[in-house]
């Protein structure tokens, strides 16, 4: 990705995920972009329509964050590349478990994907309720 794609990739993500929120820019962003895997999926123009990212929170475990995937393009396959890619990546750095909090009203789009409900996750923006999901990543080897 060019650094004119990240900031499609980060616009994406704020509008998707912190703009319907009233949240700002910056909410979109986290400390650990730098040393995360970053993903995208483009359309048939070349648009940036689905992105999403994971980074290493212990030697051997991942959590993905940010999924995000532009109204439009959703239920085409878009997110499950993204998660796709993202487990392969990590997969490589060492990852043997993916964590991540989704939201109560996408947990069934991560179940179709191989994660497990495995416990409560935060509340974001005093209102959004979100599952601890889990995905082994060596089942299947
Ligand atoms: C959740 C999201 C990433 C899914 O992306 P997508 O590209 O639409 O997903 P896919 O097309 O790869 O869907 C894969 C499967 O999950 C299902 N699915 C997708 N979204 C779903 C949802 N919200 N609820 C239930 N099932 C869903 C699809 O129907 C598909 O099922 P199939 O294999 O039986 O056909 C996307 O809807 C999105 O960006 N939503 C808004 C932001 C968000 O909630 N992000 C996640 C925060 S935790």
């Amino acid at each position: 990705l060019t650094d004119a794609d990240f900031e499609v990739y980060f616009d994406l993500r704020w509008r998707v995920l912190r703009a319907p929120w009233g949240h700002p820019r910056e909410s979109a962003r986290d400390e650990f972009e730098d040393h995360a895997e970053h993903a995208a999926v483009r359309n048939g123009d070349g648009t940036i329509v689905g992105v999403a990212r994971a980074h290493l929170i212990d030697v051997d475990e991942a959590q993905v964050r940010f999924m995000a995937v532009e109204e439009s393009h959703r239920q085409q396959g878009v997110g499950s590349a993204l998660l796709a890619y993202l487990e392969q990546a990590v997969r490589g750095r060492g990852a043997k478990r993916i964590v991540l909090n989704s939201r109560e009203g996408v947990v069934r789009f991560y179940e179709k994907l191989g994660y497990r409900v495995v416990g409560e996750g935060p509340i974001l923006f005093e209102k959004l309720r979100h599952k601890r999901m889990a995905k082994d990543l060596s089942a299947g080897d």
